[in-house]
């Protein structure tokens, strides 16, 4: 599909003419609105204001909420989380252009279909000009924040990463650049954030010592991940923490210490999506993670986090045909529609069955808006900063941003 100027813009009636489509997984889980009206599509959301159903500071409730069932209980939680969600957003959604440009990766983590144990796995790495052809197609579909994802591969020195950025801040000046790339030196950090970028991802995955051993070769650290984080914030990005739901071994207490980490280290933005096993990784065999705990988790993240920008991730879509419109209804307010080239898509595999991997990356535009509009969410095409950030005026010396 080729894209012009006036496909910008669609209407719901767009939608319902299937302008857009989208392939939409094999897992069977939460795909129905039977019995579910506060997530009929049409329905505004928001219409009363809730009373907030739990006290965000008290383990006890969060532990509740994490396990709890009960339809009602769950209702309120994401009823709650909207509203403050609308409170810092209204019903905008923002839109992030993912550029998945090496899946090389020198870990190998258990769960993980990029890890370097899977010899199956067909390896490419975009040269400059791709990456740029990447974002000019990015701007001109509307992004204005593009997100450079890969493994964590050594043929990125930081030199080369440098380089990268440099060119597509020299082209793009006023565009947020994420970058997604792994555990690097608190010096590769500093030089990343002077040659333009602005926010960056990296999940913590568990915030549990034990847990983390679980899911870990030995020779990854939680401790030295947790600093990453807390570097990166001090030089001044715009920082994304973020965790799987339903590893193995994963127990609700883990899940209370990803929020407990999540309320020290407050994070501008929060990545939570379930755990999908991928055949070719020693999880290849366990289940997924819960669909209905994964929304609570991302509800539960809304309400610590006011102003948080959570993504509904593609892996909420992959586990459930309406996931991340239902991620939307539970608190979340980003999509990130892949922009990374057709060919390649499919060996971005981190789990099994993932969507999107065999559309256009206009058609991945116009599904996603369409997708939103019908749920009474307004698609946002801007920056997209956390509300309220204001970039630091005087940043560390030796840090300050070209
Ligand atoms: N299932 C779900 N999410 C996964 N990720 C990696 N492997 C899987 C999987 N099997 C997530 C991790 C990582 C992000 C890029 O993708 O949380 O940080
Ligand atoms: Fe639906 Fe990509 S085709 S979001």
């Amino acid at each position: 599909m080729r894209f012009t100027e006036d496909m910008r813009h669609t209407t719901p009636e767009d939608n319902q003419a299937g302008l857009f489509s989208c392939n939409d997984g094999i897992y069977p889980a939460g795909g129905s609105l039977e019995g579910d009206d506060s997530l009929r599509p049409g329905n505004p959301p928001d219409k009363e204001a809730p009373v907030m159903p739990l006290d965000p500071h008290s383990d006890k409730a969060l532990l509740h909420f994490i396990t709890t069932e009960d339809p009602e209980e769950t209702e309120a939680l994401f009823a709650a989380a909207r509203e403050v969600r609308s409170s810092h957003y209204g019903r905008d959604v923002y839109f992030r252009g993912l550029i998945e440009f090496s899946n090389y990766c020198e870990n190998n983590c258990y769960y993980c279909g990029i890890r370097a144990g899977n010899r199956r796995l067909k390896r490419y790495r975009l040269s400059l000009e791709e990456i740029l052809g990447c974002c000019r197609l990015g701007d001109l579909l509307g992004y204005r924040t593009f997100v450079f994802q890969s493994g964590e591969d050594p043929w990125f020195t930081d030199d080369r990463i440098e380089a990268m950025l440099e060119a597509v801040r020299g082209e793009f000046p006023d565009h947020a650049i994420t970058l997604s790339i792994g555990e690097r030196s608190r010096a590769g950090y500093e030089r990343f954030f002077r040659a333009g970028a602005n926010r960056y991802l990296l999940r913590h995955e568990t915030a549990s010592e034990e847990h983390y051993r679980k899911l870990h070769p030995r020779r990854m650290s939680l401790r030295e991940r947790k600093q990453c984080l807390w570097d990166l914030k001090d030089i001044g990005y715009q920082v994304g923490a973020g965790f799987m739901v339903g590893t193995p071994f994963q127990t609700p207490k883990n899940l209370l210490e990803d929020l407990r980490f999540l309320r020290d280290l407050e994070p501008h933005m929060v990545g939570i999506g379930p755990f999908l096993p991928q055949e070719d990784t020693p999880f290849g065999n366990y289940p997924p993670g819960s669909f209905e705990q994964t929304l609570r988790m991302i509800a539960l993240t809304r309400l610590l986090l006011p102003r948080a920008l959570i993504p509904a991730t593609t892996a909420l879509g992959t586990i459930s045909p309406l996931g991340r419109e239902k991620g939307l209804m539970a608190g979340a307010n980003v999509v990130m529609p892949n922009l990374s080239p057709k060919d390649v898509r499919e060996f971005y595999a981190l789990y099994d069955h993932k969507i999107c991997t065999g559309d256009e990356a206009a058609e991945c535009r116009l599904c996603m808006e369409g997708r939103i509009r019908n749920f009474g969410f307004e698609p946002n095409m801007a920056r997209g900063d956390m509300a309220g950030w204001e970039a630091r005026k005087f940043p560390r010396a030796g840090v300050i941003q070209q």
